[in-house]
């Protein structure tokens, strides 16, 4: 039997592109920019298969351009960017990467918590500066994590796992969810608070919401308002959890102390955007999951859940099992 043609919207790592290319036939997309539309609409026109990434939309119009298509494998564990309920409507099987990449974001949730905190990147940019003369005894003081409260704003996996390193670190744990944690209240002795407690009273607020139309804009200017002045904000869901410019705003005002943010809205966010000229806010591209073994892990589960959905199987993850219920 010839092999499925595949397309993989960008050179993902070796473990699971190995997989794809020996057991189907897979164009690969080389450049470190997405495919444009059109060109993603006319590879998927030829494909059963489709790798895509967060930043590849995929929707009805993409559907429609793909009549032979048997499964979207997204690398990543979250998928805004996927009309799953167009997929399933057509009978198209869609995937995700959960589970592997869970430690990696927790730990660099917690990186950027306490790189805003102890201001390292201000501290960076001024001893690269040539601006470091002496000791100072008020030089660049920030906030502590021992004994802090800590906000969890979403306890799913990665939520969960950040409140795990912040136990660690002797903090206070509050959360809120629209589901409340029994593991989270046994375990690392979470209060269940409401969202505008949970903006009270945290010293830290970390996001870990996904994003839909209920999370949009979850922390804009009246979320920010209640907030403390010594809080800090981190986000590694996904960029429109926060409204950009409110934020802007909140930190240019001093309204919070600081905040940290892998994602943006936009996402890239450009590079003359003010947020960039703020001391008080720490911009990283989108990088969380960004280790060498979680990104493979990642790519070889993406293979995977390609490969069973070409064979018609239930892919390992698969986010419309209902396509297979008999
Ligand atoms: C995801 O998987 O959803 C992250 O944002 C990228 O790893």
């Amino acid at each position: 039997m010839p092999k499925r043609k595949v397309f993989v919207t960008r050179v993902i790592p070796d473990r699971g592109l190995h997989k794809i290319l020996s057991a189907t036939d897979a164009t690969v997309w080389q450049d470190e920019l997405p495919p444009p539309r059109a060109t993603f609409l006319k590879m998927a026109h030829e494909c059963a298969g489709l790798v895509t990434l967060l930043t590849d939309r995929v929707d009805d119009e993409l559907f429609d351009a793909a009549p032979g298509l048997k499964v979207v494998a997204n690398y990543a564990v979250g998928f805004d960017n996927i009309d799953v309920q167009a997929a399933t409507r057509r009978g198209i099987p869609v995937t995700n990467t959960p589970g592997v990449l869970t430690e990696t974001t927790a730990d660099f949730a917690f990186t950027l918590l306490t790189a805003a905190a102890r201001r390292v990147g201000e501290g960076r940019d001024y001893a690269r500066a040539g601006k470091w003369k002496t000791w100072g005894p008020m030089l660049l003081m920030g906030q502590d994590l021992f004994g802090a409260t800590l906000g969890i704003a979403g306890i799913g996996r990665i939520g969960f796992a950040v409140a795990q390193r912040g136990k660690g670190f002797s903090m206070q744990i509050i959360y809120n969810d629209a589901v409340r944690s029994e593991r989270a209240e046994k375990e690392l002795g979470a209060r269940y608070v409401s969202k505008d407690e949970l903006l009270r009273q945290s010293d830290f607020l970390s996001l870990h919401v996904p994003l839909s139309p209920d999370t949009y804009h979850y922390i804009d200017k009246q979320a920010l308002s209640l907030m403390k002045p010594t809080a800090v904000l981190v986000n590694t869901s996904r960029g429109p959890v926060v409204d950009t410019m409110a934020i802007y705003e909140a930190l240019k005002a001093r309204q919070i102390f600081a905040a940290a943010l892998d994602v943006t809205d936009p996402e890239p966010l450009p590079h003359d955007h003010p947020l960039y000229s703020l001391d008080n806010a720490l911009i990283v591209p989108h990088i969380a999951s960004a280790s060498f073994e979680t990104r493979n892990s990642m790519a070889e589960l993406a293979a995977d859940n390609l490969l069973a959905g070409l064979e018609g199987r239930q892919p390992p993850n698969c986010l419309n099992p209902e396509l297979f219920r008999k």
